[in-house]
Parts: structure tokens; C-alpha cells; sequence
């Protein structure tokens, strides 16, 4: 392949990454929470539950944000099930996954879990059966003082202090028919804007999320935010997208280019919430919510998962095995996320254990990483700044991707995908310049040259890759280490210029210190 050319210039800028771009999700969904993050029977279980090899290995990944209960979960769910004496909690049939929820782990617990692993909490609010009453009562449940009955509730369950939780969702996905009284656009919105109000009036400090769509490929994307915003504008200080790329159709060049459909999203979806704001003559900004992310595909949309006859408790559902390429399409959706850091202000990779997860656990056994928590981990310890805007000079390549919507066969043209899909952040307390790069040619190696102008010198730091010969290879409880990232060695600098010699299909993080 030819060189290809990258220009950053240190005052030419996006914008600066906001610390919540970096978040996770739990759901009560499989074991992602029985199994996953707690389990108190486990060897490394601490005193409350909590699997500390999880933890360490949570710590490692770096979230900063953590979604919980759901989800589709959390639109069947009743808060009130989740608090209070174990022994009084109910046992209840979970819809969403055709499971038994026994409720031994719920918000207070969530809490506490947070608390220990240093990462904020984010609560979602069931607006399927349940509505404003009983979202303003968890509110006021876990942010009110105390002096109320149910902050006085929370209290003698032995919170004292109030949780002080920020950043709630008006419920989850209620554009989808799979969802627990899923709702059209003005059913939503006029419910999604009473909830809101109530909210704040319980805490005015609220961050606020409302629903947009489920997927760029939905029908009724584009009305459905368009409709739902010109209810809620005034009231939420967000509207969130949710994208799970596939391979079904074992077509990797597509599956590559495929995150570049996530900045389409991205751009469509700032347009509708911009031209709300210039109806209203507002100039509020609506910012983006990316709050499910991720691969899946394997196991989604499987002949059993409407067919749980025995109602199980935390299945081992949606436990997708990742390898290379799905890794270096993960790694492209995280570049795809840092290049809108002005508006996409919060993020979460979809989930966090077990359940499509970076993380894997036998229950009673050990965790270890998957392939996709290699790129999660350098995006969110080192993605940390401003993103600069890179003029990028790299021969393209047209595939189609295919996103089926039910038994509908979608197809979606990407006509010039670069084959080199980068960004690049730069960090002012620690003088460092990071480059994600990701070679997206499968069979070529590609000659990188990227000029950094309105910088002193850049010196080489640190530089990573993943990738392997065989895409498909992956990590297991036997081998947890087969995938795991490598220094990258054909780097150096010369004068403004850093070389680089990017392996075919590959994930490149590119560290240097500048002044
Ligand atoms: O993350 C798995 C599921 O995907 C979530 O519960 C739902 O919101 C989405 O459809």
C-alpha cells in the first residue's frame, strides 16, 4: 500500500472527551450479575459478594460510568423488589429474558459495587410498567437526605447518606416492539417529559437521557427523535443511540468498515436534535448518549431466546466469544466515538460481564479478558483529552454491510471507507499526543506517516497493537492470554513526523510526549 498521509495540528480540534464517554453497562440479564460481578459463594468473594478477580480486572478496563438495571430488564422492573431484608425480596418472572429474578442484588448493592470499583453510577427508570410515580420515588429513595419516608426507608436499609446519583435514562429502547410495553413516539414523549419534570422537581441536579432509537435501522428512526424531542426539549439534556454491529454475513472487509455507519448515526442524529433546537429558536444542545455499544451477533436473535420454558435463574445467555476481528470492529467504534467527542458526551460498551462482555467468568471459577477488552482499555485510559481534527490521505475501499430488522435483509452501502480509521488525543496535564489507529486492509501492510505541527518535537512514548494471523482466534478460560497486545516496533520520529508500519488488520495505539 501506498504511504499513507495523517495531518494533526494542535489547535485544529473536535473537542475534549468527556469522562462519561468511557462507561459500561450492567444489566440483570444471564450472569452478568449473578456470576459476574457477584457472587458471593465465590473464593474471591469480599464480605458483600463482590468477586474481587472481577473487580481487578474492571479496574484494569477503567469504565467510568456504569448503566444498571437495563436494559430491556428494567421495563418490567420494580425498584422497590431490589431494597430491603433479603430475606423479604421477591422472586419474580423476568419478561425481557424469560428468567427468574431473585432480587439479592439491587440498587443499594449496585451502589456499593460502584463505590469500590471508583465508577459513577447511572440508573435507568422503568418506563414500561411503571411510569413517573414510581421513577420520582426512586429518586427521591435514593437521593432525598433523609426526613421522608422513603428516604428514611433507604436510611433504615443502611444507607445513611444519600446516594447523590446524577445521570438517569427515561426508561430503555421504548421504540422496539421486543420491549416490556414498548410505546410510539408521542405516547413516549408525553410520558418521558412528565417523568423528567417530576424527577427534577424531586432533585434538580438531575442529568436526564431520553430514549431515541434502538438502532439506526429501525423504521422509525429519525421521526421517532424528532417527535420525542419536540416533547421532551425542554426537559432532558440527552437523547441516546444504541448500535450492535454484526458479521452475519461473513463479509469482513464490510464488518471493518461498518463503524463508519456509527458516525452517520451520530451525524444524523445531532442534525434532527439541532433543527429541534432551531424550530424552538433555542441554542441548548442536546448532547448524545451512546449508551449500548458493542459487537453481538451470535447470539442474538437465536431460535431459544424466546423459549425459556424453566425460567431460570442468571443463564448462561448472550455469553458471545470474541476474536480478533471483532476486536479490531470494537476498536473502530471507539475511534468513530472520540471523533464526536463534542456531542457524544456519554458512552457504554454493552456489557460488562459475561453478557457480550469484554470480561468472562466461570461461576466458582476464574475470569479473564476477551479480545474486545483490549481496545476498551487503551480507549478509556488513554482517550483521555482533546480530540484533535486529523486530515487523513488514505486509498478507500466500498463494501455493503448487511443489518437484518426482523426478517427484513437490510443492506447498507459504505462507498469509501479509508482504509486507515483513526484518531488521535491529546492530553495537556500529561504532554501526551495518542493516536488509535486501525489498519482496516486484510491483506496489506500499511506505510503510516503523520505530521504533528504546533508541538514541540514528538518523542515516542509507548506504542501498542493487536492483532493476529489468525482473525478468528480468541481467548478461553484455557488460554486467556492467546490475544493480548504487543508492543508495535516499526515506530520512530523524525523532526515533526512519526513513521509507523501498520500490520494488515490491525489495532495501533501510538503514544509520544510533546510539549
Ligand atoms: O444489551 C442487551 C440488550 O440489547 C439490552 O437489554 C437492550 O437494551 C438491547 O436491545
Amino acid at each position: 500500500m501506498r504511504e499513507v498521509r495523517v495531518r494533526l495540528h494542535r489547535s485544529l480540534a473536535i473537542g475534549d472527551t468527556d469522562p462519561r464517554l468511557f462507561g459500561a453497562f450492567v444489566e440483570h440479564l444471564g450472569r452478568c450479575v449473578y456470576g459476574g460481578i457477584f457472587e458471593p459463594s465465590h473464593p474471591s468473594a469480599d464480605g458483600r459478594g463482590f468477586r474481587q478477580d472481577v473487580l481487578a480486572l474492571v479496574q484494569q478496563l477503567s469504565p467510568t460510568i456504569m448503566r444498571y438495571p437495563g436494559g430491556n430488564f428494567v421495563s418490567g422492573y420494580n425498584w422497590e423488589d431490589g431494597v430491603g431484608p433479603l430475606a423479604s425480596r421477591p422472586r419474580r418472572l423476568d419478561l425481557a429474558w424469560l428468567s427468574t429474578e431473585t432480587n439479592h442484588f439491587g440498587t443499594n448493592e449496585f451502589i456499593d459495587w460502584c463505590q469500590l470499583a471508583g465508577i459513577e453510577p447511572m440508573l435507568a427508570v422503568n418506563l414500561g410498567t411503571r411510569g413517573a410515580d414510581a421513577a420520582r420515588h426512586l429518586v427521591e429513595y435514593c437521593n432525598h437526605p433523609a426526613g421522608t419516608t422513603l428516604s428514611d426507608l433507604r436510611r433504615a436499609h443502611g444507607w445513611e447518606r444519600p446516594h447523590g446519583v446524577k445521570f438517569w435514562c427515561l426508561g430503555n429502547e421504548m421504540d422496539g416492539p421486543w420491549q416490556i410495553e414498548s410505546k410510539t413516539a408521542r405516547e413516549y414523549g408525553r410520558v418521558a417529559t412528565e417523568t423528567a419534570k417530576m424527577m427534577r422537581w424531586v432533585d434538580p441536579s438531575l442529568e436526564l437521557a431520553v430514549c431515541g432509537s434502538s438502532g439506526r435501522n429501525m423504521p422509525t428512526f429519525g421521526t421517532w427523535e424528532e417527535t420525542v424531542l419536540e416533547h421532551t426539549f425542554d426537559h432532558v439534556d440527552y437523547i441516546s443511540l444504541h448500535t450492535y454491529i454484526n458479521n452475519y454475513a461473513g463479509d469482513t472487509a464490510a464488518f471493518l468498515a461498518s463503524p463508519d455507519l456509527m458516525d452517520n448515526f451520530i451525524d444524523e442524529v445531532v442534525a434532527i436534535a439541532d433543527a429541534v433546537a432551531a424550530r424552538r429558536d433555542s441554542s441548548k444542545r442536546i448532547m448524545l448518549s451512546f449508551d449500548e455499544w458493542n459487537v453481538w451477533y451470535r447470539t442474538r436473535r437465536t431460535p431459544e431466546a424466546r423459549t425459556r420454558p424453566d425460567w431460570p435463574v442468571a443463564p448462561p445467555i448472550l455469553e458471545e466469544i470474541y476474536n480478533v476481528e471483532d476486536a479490531l470492529v470494537f476498536g473502530g467504534m471507539c475511534i468513530s466515538l472520540l471523533n464526536h467527542a463534542d456531542r457524544v458526551k456519554v458512552g457504554c460498551l454493552a456489557q460488562l460481564v459475561n453478557v457480550i462482555a469484554p470480561i468472562m467468568t466461570e461461576t466458582g471459577g476464574p475470569a479473564w479478558r476477551q479480545t474486545i477488552f483490549w481496545p476498551f482499555a487503551h480507549f478509556s485510559t488513554l482517550g483521555r483529552g482533546r480530540v484533535l481534527r486529523a486530515e487523513i490521505d488514505s486509498p478507500t475501499y466500498s463494501a455493503t454491510y448487511f443489518d437484518p430488522r426482523g426478517s427484513q435483509d437490510l443492506y447498507f452501502p459504505v462507498p469509501e471507507a479509508p482504509y486507515l480509521k483513526l484518531a488521535a488525543v491529546h492530553d495537556e496535564r500529561t504532554c501526551a499526543l495518542t493516536v488509535f489507529a486501525l489498519n482496516r486492509s486484510l491483506t496489506e501492510e500499511m506505510p503510516l506517516r503523520i505530521t504533528v505541527t504546533g508541538f514541540s518535537k514528538p518523542v515516542i512514548e509507548e506504542t501498542i497493537q493487536l492483532q493476529d494471523s489468525d482473525i478468528k482466534a480468541v481467548n478461553t478460560k484455557e488460554q486467556p492470554d492467546r490475544i493480548k497486545p504487543w508492543p508495535l516496533d516499526r515506530v520512530h520520529a523524525e523532526g515533526d513526523d512519526i513513521y509507523a508500519l501498520l500490520r494488515p488488520a490491525s489495532w495501533n495505539v501510538i503514544r509520544v510526549g510533546v510539549k
